[in-house]
């Protein structure tokens, strides 16, 4: 079966065997019949951080467990589970519809609410741990379900523990978050988001227009995967030591960065584009024009290792001219 259409790369892969599983007691059976027949499995949420560097000798699970529930928490909250399977950034806007707080600096995220805690996904001032409460899984050893709360699931930038000890050992069935009804907290710290409400002459902004601004900065500079392929930042941002930090600043005084610490973390885009790579295209992969930051499959005919070999000239060049050793933020398959 293609995997083409399950991953935003758009790249081209088969896998052996390709289930679609829309409960949970599917989803056991799929797992069941790997292990049985001791194949390997790939789960597929919205494929939005994968790349898929051969074709998957083994079992590809597509996740497309539906709904969305709630369940009144006092006066000025609310507790929305959404399942797996429901697409990040459609969940949003329902929230968002409802007058629900809390998602809308987080809108327009490709990919689906179940892979939203792997990396805690985050953008213009917010991450999913801001409002996470809890997330049920299944847990492959036990083949039991169970909750993860806020605590346990060790969110860090970029990070979970859905990354570190618990990788692939629990599928996410649903998340629940706690939203505001009345009064929400709006986060305009984000100078692009200042500047697009400031140029809209909007001085009291709604959840609904940060949502709008946040809507309007991502298609101002990122790809949208459904004409272009690409799986969003290639890169986590890079965070040094302070002492490395200064010494880059006296060799290149532009150099941006965010103190945290003792350490500072700097932004990979401006790395890359300071290497030359902004816009450059070799064969059919290149990195965005608008945002050197984002690899994308420029012909839509690019493979995987094409993709693969194109961000290892990039670690290659700005390990060589900054020191910085670039991390791959998206899942190599
Ligand atoms: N920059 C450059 N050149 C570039 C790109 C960026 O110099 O080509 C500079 C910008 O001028 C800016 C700084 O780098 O001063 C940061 O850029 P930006 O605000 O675009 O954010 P980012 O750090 O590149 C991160 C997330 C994005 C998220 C934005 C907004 C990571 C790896 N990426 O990007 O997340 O949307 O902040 O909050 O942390 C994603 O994960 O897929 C993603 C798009």
């Amino acid at each position: 079966v293609s995997l083409q259409p399950f991953n935003t790369f758009g790249v081209e892969a088969k896998a052996r065997y390709f289930t679609e599983v829309h409960t949970p007691e599917e989803l056991k059976a799929a797992v069941n019949f790997s292990s049985s027949h001791s194949l390997k499995t790939l789960l597929l949420g919205g494929g939005s951080n994968i790349l898929l560097t051969g074709d998957f000798n083994g079992l590809a699970i597509r996740l497309d467990l539906k709904g969305i529930s709630e369940q009144p928490d006092g006066d000025n909250h609310i507790l929305v589970t959404a399942q797996a399977g429901e697409n990040w950034h459609q969940f949003v806007m329902y929230c968002l519809e409802k007058n629900y707080g809390g998602l809308e600096n987080l809108a327009l995220i490709p990919g689906n609410v179940g892979t939203c805690p792997i990396q805690n996904i985050g953008a213009y001032g917010t991450e999913i741990k801001d409002v996470f409460v809890r997330c049920r899984v299944l847990n492959l050893s036990s083949m039991e379900t169970e909750n993860f709360d806020l605590e346990k699931c060790r969110f860090g930038y970029r990070d979970s523990i859905f990354k570190q000890e618990g990788k692939e050992k629990y599928i996410i069935l649903n998340v629940t978050f706690r939203l505001t009804t009345k009064h929400h907290s709006i986060k305009t710290e984000y100078g692009a988001i200042r500047s697009e409400l400031n140029s809209a002459g909007i001085a009291d902004p709604t959840i609904r227009d940060v949502a709008q601004a946040v809507i309007t900065i991502r298609k101002s500079k990122l790809p949208d995967p459904k004409e272009t392929g690409n799986a969003g930042s290639f890169f986590k941002n890079p965070t040094i030591p302070l002492p490395q930090f200064e010494e880059l600043q006296m060799r290149f005084p532009n150099i941006q960065g965010y103190p945290n610490g003792d350490s500072v973390k700097v932004p990979a885009g401006w790395l890359i584009e300071q290497c030359g790579w902004k816009g450059k295209q070799i064969g059919n992969v290149a990195s965005h024009p608008l945002q050197a930051l984002v690899i994308i499959n420029a012909t839509g005919k690019a493979t995987g290792r094409e993709i693969f070999d194109f961000s290892t000239l990039i670690i290659d060049s700005v390990r060589e001219k900054f020191g910085i050793e670039l991390e791959r933020e998206v899942n190599i398959i």
